[in-house]
Order: C-alpha cells, then structure tokens, then sequence
C-alpha cells in the first residue's frame, strides 16, 4: 500500500468507527442526532485520527485499538468547528462547501450538537475496546485530551483568538494563540497514538511531541497562505475570509515568502524529529509533507 492508499483506508476507517459510534438519526432526539452526524460525516480532511492511526502503526499497535482515540479527536475537532462558525463567533456559513451546522439546522441545535460531540469523545476514550492498553494509559488519554481541548488548550487559544480580531498581534502573540487553537489538538492526537502502546517511553515522546508541535504550527501557516492564494472551490471556504475580517496571519505578518519559508523550516524540524523512529515513520512523514502541501 503507498500513503496515499494508507492514509485513505485510516480515513474510510476512522468514518466507519464513528458512523457506529455516533446516535443513529432515527432515535429520538432526533434533529440533534441529525445535526450531529451532519457535522461530523461530512467531507471533512481527518488529519487528526490519521495522525492517530499513524502514530500508533509507527509504534507496533494493531489498528483496531486506535479507532476509539481516532474518534475522540475528530468529535472534538467537529465540535469546535460547529461553535467555531456560530453567530458569537466567526459567523460563517459556509464549512466543508455545506451550509454550516447552525444554517443547515438552526443556532440552538448547533449548539447542543457541539456540546453533545464533546461529550461522545471522552465516552469513545472511557468506554471504547482498547486491548493490551492499561487502565494508567486510558486515563493519561484522558488527561491528555481534556487538557488539549479546555481553557489551557483549544477553548483558550480560541479566547485568544476572539480576542485578537481587529487588533495587532506580534508574531509571538499569533503563534502562541496558534500553539493553543490548532496545535494542541494536533499535540493530543499524536500523544494519544502513542500513549496506546506500551513501548513509546519518555524520549520517544518528547521527540513525537517536537513532530506534532512543528505539525501543527505548520499546518496554521499553510492555511493562512491558502487564505491568500487557494481557491474557494477547493479550500470549502471563502478565499480571503481572514483578510476581510481583519484577522492577524503568518501572510500578514511574513510576506507570503517568509510564510511558505516558514512552513519549509517547520517541515524541515519535524522530520528530524522522527529520525529515532527510523522506518517505521514514513507515513508521519508523508503527511508532515501533506500538510504543508494540501490545497484544502
Ligand atoms: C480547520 O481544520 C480547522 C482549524 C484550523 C481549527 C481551528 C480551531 C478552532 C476552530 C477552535 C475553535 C474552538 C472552539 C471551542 C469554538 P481542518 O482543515 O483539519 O478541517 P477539516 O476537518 O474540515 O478538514
Ligand atoms: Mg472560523
């Protein structure tokens, strides 16, 4: 299989696993089910399971065992995309190339059905099969996870973020408040990978860790320069959305050049954090290369 076969197959697996772990549409609360499986079935890139599944494969863990981790990061990236596109926040309508979750129902169920998808993703890490992974284990998952998503993590790098609109960030500020929104839940989806086999000791982390940190930050750079240059048909969002709302960005900040040098030396960081994993890694790598290449 080459990367991209695997990397399709971690996708088709990771849409099965929550296609079964998400309430079916025909039981009742039904629109909040309806509206839950819409935002999470839709089109979206599952960078963050496939960082799971790669992560865990790099180490030796079989890949059923990685499915309910898989899950519990994506439930917690499509929760925050639903309240991320709400009214009090970006007030966008359009995710995916869909009507987003409050256009497609109405701002109430949104709401409920991000708040709800939260809740399935610690359920998936407490309640989901994980042979051969110890109890110690689940609950660092847990940890780990509630940390990436609450005030110290994603919710706080979106405070900071809210907060940022129409104001001057420096680029200390603008990466700090990156490290939070979007690199804590890449850190976490990394981190989960590995903390289900028990050989990733505390040296093989730390240098996973490195990986998924210049991951993530590259991934952040890579989208403000599709906010420049990508195409509203591919990117699923308007071109130039940022700009218009007068969001600080690597492209405002950097120039587009030092924003793609940027994202070269990020990439650069992050294969030589995988070096220890020899081999086994080639498909971290091809998606460090993914990310800082994506058209979407
Ligand atoms: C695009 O991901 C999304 C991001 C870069 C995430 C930004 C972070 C937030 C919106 C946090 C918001 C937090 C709260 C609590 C509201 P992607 O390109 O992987 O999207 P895809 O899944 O559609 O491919
Ligand atoms: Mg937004």
């Amino acid at each position: 299989m080459n990367h991209e076969e695997q990397v399709r197959d971690y996708r088709a697996a990771v849409e099965r696993a929550l296609d079964h772990l998400l309430p079916p549409a025909t039981v009742q609360p039904r629109r909040l089910h309806e509206a839950m499986r819409y935002a999470v079935l839709g089109d979206g890139k599952r960078i963050r399971p496939i960082l799971t599944y790669a992560t865990g494969e790099a180490l030796g863990v079989p890949r059923h065992i990685l499915n309910p981790p898989a899950c519990a990061v994506e439930l917690i990236h499509a929760y925050s995309l639903i309240h991320d596109d709400l009214p009090a926040m970006d007030d966008d309508d359009l995710r995916r190339g869909r009507p987003t979750c409050h256009r497609a129902f109405d701002e109430a169920t949104a709401i409920l059905a991000g708040d709800a998808l939260q809740a399935l993703a610690f359920r998936s890490l407490a309640h989901g099969e994980l042979p051969g992974v110890g109890a110690a284990q689940r609950l660092a998952m847990v940890e780990h996870l509630a940390d990436a998503s609450g005030s110290r993590g994603m919710v706080g790098g979106q405070a900071l973020d809210l907060d940022a609109v129409g104001r001057d960030l420096s680029l200390a500020e603008l990466e700090n408040m990156h490290i939070h929104k979007t690199g804590a839940l890449i850190r976490a989806s990394v981190r989960l990978g590995a903390l289900a086999s028990p050989e990733a000791g505390e040296d093989l982390m730390e240098q996973l860790d490195q990986y998924a940190k210049c991951v993530g930050l590259a991934f952040q750079v890579r989208d403000d320069i599709l906010d420049v240059e990508g195409d509203t048909a591919v990117i699923g969002k308007p071109q130039g959305s940022d700009m218009a709302a007068n969001k600080p960005t690597y492209t405002s900040l950097l120039g587009l050049e030092g924003a793609r040098e940027t994202c070269d030396r990020l990439y650069r960081k992050a294969i030589e954090s995988l070096e220890p994993l020899g081999a086994g890694a080639e498909t971290l790598r091809w998606l460090a290369r993914y990310i800082i290449q994506r058209e979407k």
